[in-house]
């Protein structure tokens, strides 16, 4: 298999507010992180933590230095290109699932697919098998019909795993999965993620204040005088 990291941040730095009393979450920092490994990211709260996940989802831009995805310099890319990359190849959970309203438990998980039909010319039917798949695969088999407002919390939350599984991305990350979850749907959900990264090889970033789920993964990071660091 190939060995090329995953992620490569090289110098990586993030500033808020003006230059001379700038908060600088990250500063010059460094991250490897290997195809297939789990990842948990911990720390007090306003410690960078959301900053650093959007950063490697390419969601926000560093103001320094480089993210190499799979080798591949990819911040170079226009918003149209990086937009499809990001629907390709990362799969994004929230603490609040975001999930369309109105629309069904397979809906919203069809969207990803649907969106990218523009680059990949998947049928409609296609799409939607893979979509019970992955319903099914978070136990929600019997749900697939379901308005997701008619779920529970942790109904919902497994849809939103289920989508953002939706284009078998190499790359999850998730903010706080079980912020708003009750111990129970907090344990079938770190079980879950678990279990994706050992069929899938999937490789994991979690943000998470949970002991438990950060346990779980093979390595934890919080951040210091800029840096990220192992816990
Ligand atoms: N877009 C932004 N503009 C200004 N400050 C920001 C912005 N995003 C985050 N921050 C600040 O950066 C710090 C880190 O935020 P964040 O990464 O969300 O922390 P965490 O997820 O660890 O709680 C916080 O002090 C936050 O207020
Ligand atoms: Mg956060």
């Amino acid at each position: 298999m190939d060995d090329t990291p995953l992620i490569q941040l090289n110098g990586v730095s993030r500033f808020f507010g003006s230059k001379t009393a700038a908060l600088d979450i990250l500063r010059q920092a460094d991250l490897t992180i290997q195809q297939g490994e789990t990842i948990a990211i911990v720390g007090a709260s306003g410690i960078g933590k959301s900053t650093l996940l959007n950063i490697i989802g390419t969601l926000d831009k560093p103001d320094e230095g480089s993210l190499l995805f799979s080798g591949e310099q990819i911040l170079g890319y226009n918003d149209e290109k990086l937009a499809a990359f990001r629907n390709e190849n990362i799969g994004f959970v929230f603490q609040f699932h975001y999930l369309l309203q109105g629309f069904t438990a397979v809906e919203n998980v069809m969207l990803p697919g649907l969106i990218s039909r523009k680059y990949r010319g998947k049928s409609k039917k296609t799409i939607e098998k893979h979509a019970v798949n992955m319903l099914e695969r978070v136990e929600l088999g019997a749900r697939i019909e379901y308005r997701v407002e008619d779920l529970s919390g942790g109904e919902q939350q497994r849809v939103a795993i289920a989508r953002a599984l939706a284009m078998s991305p190499a790359l999850l990350l998730a903010d706080e999965p079980t912020g708003n979850l009750d111990q129970k749907n907090s344990s079938a959900v770190h079980q879950l993620l678990k279990e994706l990264n050992r069929e899938m090889g999937m490789t994991i970033i979690v943000v998470t204040h949970n002991s438990d789920l950060a346990g779980l993964m093979d390595r934890k990071l919080t951040f210091k005088d800029g840096k990220i660091v192992p816990v």
